[in-house]
């Protein structure tokens, strides 16, 4: 039977009620919110205005208004960089970055703002104090993952945030790898920016992100349109989250972001959060076990997302990722996942890595088909 462990790319399959919710949407609703006075308008607008309540609960956010709706990850972290940084800015990251923080901010290195690209050590991982070191008086944002996509390694955001807070500085936390699966008070944690694809731990379709913007935070639009209501004037309005949304609202995929936001409040984040640490565990485990297979990023007993990264003696990631999926139905992700210094961080630049990634929906036996399909593979070598 098909087996799919690439949730860390996007999640799958998601709960009934997600797809429930689109196809209500689509067919029910049918239109966008704030457009109408009409009874679909006005369902529509209660739609994503729940929508973003759930959103906000899950991220102990008190003001609903300041989730604002984007449509990936990508798109949040554009919008916090481009919106919040000028040249003379400085900005505190890391090596081990995916490319939507990455591209972003190369850009913004070429128009004068100053960047400083904190080296994690081999298993993906920056401390406090490394990122405090680098701090300056002029340094406007630190940005990094909370859970690296290459590693699972969980950086220590609590104490970063505590760090940045005192300096003066924003705190922008890419949390693509660990939303939905990790419980996370923005907040407690002093997270001014918090960006997250709806799509993979928060279980919604494709095509939807979120972008919490703590307040007194000022984030200049990165585009500018019809936002429904505010309709008098040709300025983009102030209001949030009216000023960073511009144009139609993907009403289906904020009803199926909904669903999914409240499938994880039903069972519950911590719940959520042992199963995937229980399943990577065993991932890890096995891995560790198989010999000429190198599992890279935290050893056991360090903290780890749901995200595990390897690579065998002798054998090209592909040629596995390959195997796996035309002999065993099993996916995977192979390469450099879009985050080339990642692998340049831990020694796996230009080969990569196959990497593994359960789900909610993953069970303990579709880790042991999938060793097993791995154990057979790697004591064959060749085909
Ligand atoms: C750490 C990290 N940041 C950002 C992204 C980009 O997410 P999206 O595809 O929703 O833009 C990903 C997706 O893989 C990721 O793993």
């Amino acid at each position: 039977m098909s087996l799919y462990l690439d949730n860390a790319a996007t999640s799958y399959p998601k709960p009934d009620a997600v797809y429930d919710a689109v196809n209500h949407a689509l067919r029910e609703i049918g239109v966008g919110p704030g457009r109408g006075v009409h009874r679909r308008g006005m369902a529509a607008t209660r739609l994503v205005f729940e929508a973003r309540e759930a959103v906000a609960a899950l991220f102990g956010i008190a003001d609903s208004s300041r989730v604002v709706f984007t449509h990936s990850a990508t798109e949040a972290l554009n919008l916090a960089l481009f919106g919040l940084l000028l040249p003379g800015d400085h900005v505190v990251t890391t090596t081990m970055e995916h490319n939507s923080l990455v591209r972003p901010l190369h850009l913004l290195q070429a128009r004068g703002v100053e960047v400083t690209w904190v080296e994690a050590d081999r298993r993906g991982s920056v401390t406090p104090a490394q990122i405090a070191a680098a701090l300056r008086p002029e340094t406007k944002l630190v940005a990094l993952s909370h859970c690296s996509n290459v590693t699972g390694s969980v950086q220590p955001i609590g104490e970063i945030g505590r760090a940045t807070r005192s300096a003066g500085a924003h705190f922008l936390v890419d949390a693509a790898q660990s939303a939905g699966m990790m419980p996370i008070d923005a907040p407690a944690l002093g997270i001014d920016l918090l960006a997250a694809p709806g799509h993979k731990g928060l279980l919604g379709p494709q095509g939807t992100g979120i972008l919490y913007v703590a307040e007194g935070v000022e984030l200049a639009p990165l585009m500018v349109g019809g936002t429904g209501g505010f309709s008098a004037g040709p300025e983009q309005p102030d209001a949030m989250p009216e000023r960073l949304e511009s144009g139609t609202l993907d009403t289906p995929g904020i009803a199926g972001l909904k669903a999914g936001v409240e499938f994880i409040r039903d069972v519950g984040i911590d719940v959520v959060a042992a199963k995937e640490q229980r399943l990577i565990a065993s991932i890890v485990e096995g891995l560790a076990a198989m010999a000429g297979v190198t599992c890279h990023g935290p050893v056991p007993g360090e903290p780890r997302g749901g995200v595990a990264s390897f690579t065998v003696a002798g054998m090209d990631s592909q040629e596995i990722g390959f195997r796996l999926d035309r002999e065993y139905d099993i996916s995977v992700r192979v390469g450099l996942h879009c985050a080339p210094d990642a692998h340049r961080t831990i020694g796996t630049f230009p080969g990569g890595t196959v990497r593994v990634s359960p789900g909610y929906f993953t069970s303990d036996r579709d880790v042991e088909e999938f060793l097993a399909a791995l154990g057979e593979i790697v004591g064959r070598k060749q085909p």
